[in-house]
C-alpha cells in the first residue's frame, strides 16, 4: 500500500468520511553539493520514493484539525486567532508556518480536518521538515483554489522553516521536494535558481541511504554556527558569497581562524566538485563521479566538521567494499551529525553491500542500520480521490518493494 493510499484510509477511519484532497511530497536525497546552498552554490539532488501525504477535507469551522500519524497527536491551527510559532522543536511548527505564508499571501484557507502520514524518516538527513512543508503548501493550493509559482511555494516554504521550525535552512530542500521529476537529478544553481535536469536513469547503477539511526544533539546549532563562519569568511574575503571565492583568494587571506578557514576551503571546493559531478552523470561515469563523493565526504569530514563517528564508520565500511566490490563512492548526505549516508553503487551488487554494510556497522556500533534503494522520484503532488473514485494517484508505489532492509 502506497503512503498515499494509507492516509486516505487513515483518514476515513479517523474521521468517519472520505478525503476531499491528498497531497503529498517527497523527501530528498542530496547527491553532492552539501552545505553549499546557503553559500550561493550548486546542488545536485534527487527526490527518493519516500513521501509525506496529507488527507483532508473541508470542516464546518474556522479551525484547521492536522492528526498526525507521526507524531501521533492531534493539532488545531485556528484561523480567528492571530498565528504564531509554537514552542521550539514542535511538528506542527512546520504545517503552521506555510498556513501563516499563505495566509500572509492573502490566501486565507477555509477549516479542515487532515490526517498526516510519512515514510521518510525523521531527522535523517532526508529533508523530512521540508517534505511535510511542500505536502502542506500543495494540500493548501488545493483549499484555497490557487497554485503558486513553484519557486515561490519552495521560498514560502523556506521561510516557514525559518521563522516557525527555527532553522536558517538554504533552498535545496524546499526546491527538491517541489520541483523533483522522475528519474532526473537536479543542478540548482542556488545564486540564480537556475534549475538543470539530468537524467538519472542507468539501470545498472543504484543510490543506496545507509540511516546510522543516530541523530548528535548539536545539529541545529551546529547548522547555524557553519552559517555564520561562511559569513564571517566571505566578509572577511570582500566577496558576497562563498561561490565569488577561489582558493587562492582563500591563501592570501589573514586574519581567519582554523575554523572558519575549514569551511571556506569546503565551500569553495565543494562548489567545484559539484559542476565536475554533474558532468561525470551527463557522461555516466560513475567511478569519476564516486571519487568526487569521497573528496566530499573528506572535505565535509576535516574541513567542515559535520560528519560524526556513525557517518565515518559507514564511509569506512563502503570504502573498504571499493569499486571492485561495486562500491563507487559514499558519503553523509543532508546537514551532517548523524543520519543517513548515501552510496552511489553497482545495482548487481546491492544485496551483497547491503548486507556487509548492515553487519559490519552493527558490530562496530552496536546499532542497526536501515539500508534502502530509490531511484529519484517526482515531487509534490496534489489529488482528489473522490473526483477519481478510489484511484489515488500511484506516487510512492516503489517503496515497499525498493526498501532493502537490512536483517541483522
Ligand atoms: C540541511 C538544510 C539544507 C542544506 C543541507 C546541507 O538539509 O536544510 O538547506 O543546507 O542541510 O547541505
Amino acid at each position: 500500500m502506497t503512503i498515499v493510499q494509507r492516509v486516505h484510509d487513515a483518514f476515513a477511519g479517523h474521521y468517519g468520511r472520505a478525503p476531499l484532497w491528498i497531497a503529498s511530497a517527497p523527501g530528498r536525497l542530496n547527491l553532492i553539493g552539501e552545505h553549499t546552498d546557503y553559500n550561493d552554490g550548486f546542488v545536485l539532488s534527487m527526490a527518493i520514493e519516500l513521501r509525506t501525504a496529507i488527507a483532508a477535507a473541508p470542516n464546518d469551522t474556522r479551525k484547521i484539525v492536522l492528526h498526525s500519524e507521526v507524531a501521533a497527536e492531534t493539532a488545531v491551527i485556528d484561523l480567528s486567532q492571530p498565528l504564531v510559532p509554537e514552542a521550539p522543536g514542535r511538528w506542527l511548527n512546520h504545517p503552521k508556518g506555510v498556513v501563516a505564508g499563505f495566509v500572509a499571501a492573502g490566501h486565507e484557507p477555509r477549516g479542515f480536518d487532515a490526517l498526516v502520514g510519512s515514510s521518510v524518516p525523521i531527522g535523517a538527513g532526508l529533508a523530512s521538515s521540508a517534505a511535510l512543508e511542500a505536502a502542506t503548501a500543495t494540500l493548501l493550493e488545493g483549499v484555497c483554489g490557487v497554485e503558486l509559482d513553484p519557486v515561490r511555494k519552495a521560498l514560502l516554504c523556506q521561510q516557514a522553516e525559518h521563522t516557525y521550525a527555527g532553522m536558517p535552512c538554504g533552498i535545496m530542500d524546499p526546491f527538491i521536494c517541489i520541483l523533483a521529476r522522475r528519474d532526473q537529478v537536479l543542478l540548482l544553481d542556488c545564486r540564480s535558481r537556475e534549475a538543470v535536469w539530468l537524467a538519472f536513469e542507468d539501470p545498472d547503477v543504484t543510490v543506496l541511504s545507509i540511516n546510522t539511526n543516530v541523530k548528535h544533539r548539536l545539529a541545529d546549532g551546529a547548522y547555524a554556527l557553519r552559517r555564520r563562519q561562511c559569513e564571517t569568511a566571505a566578509q572577511a574575503l570582500g566577496v558576497r558569497s562563498l561561490r565569488e571565492a577561489g582558493l587562492e583568494m582563500l591563501a592570501r587571506a589573514d586574519g581567519l581562524d582554523h575554523a572558519t578557514r575549514g569551511c571556506a576551503r569546503h565551500v569553495i571546493t565543494e562548489i567545484a566538485r559539484t559542476v565536475q559531478a554533474a558532468q561525470c552523470l551527463r557522461e555516466r561515469a560513475w567511478a569519476e563521479l564516486g571519487q568526487l563523493l569521497d573528496a566530499s565526504q573528506e572535505s565535509l569530514q576535516r574541513d567542515y566538521g559535520v560528519s560524526c563517528p556513525e557517518l565515518d564508520a559507514v564511509v569506512e565500511i563502503a570504502r573498504a567494499i571499493g569499486p571492485r566490490g561495486g562500491v563507487f563512492g559514499c558519503r553523509m548526505t543532508g546537514g551532517g551529525f548523524g543520519g543517513c549516508a548515501m552510496a552511489l553503487i553497482a545495482t548487481s551488487a546491492a544485496a551483497a553491500i547491503t548486507q556487509r554494510i548492515g553487519t559490519e556497522y552493527q558490530r562496530r556500533t552496536g546499532i542497526a542500520a536501515t539500508v534502502f534503494a530509490s531511484r529519484p522520484a517526482d515531487g509534490a503532488r496534489l489529488s482528489h480521490p473522490q473526483e477519481q473514485g478510489r484511484r489515488v494517484h500511484a506516487l510512492g508505489g516503489a517503496i515497499v518493494n525498493r526498501y532493502v532492509d537490512y536483517q541483522p
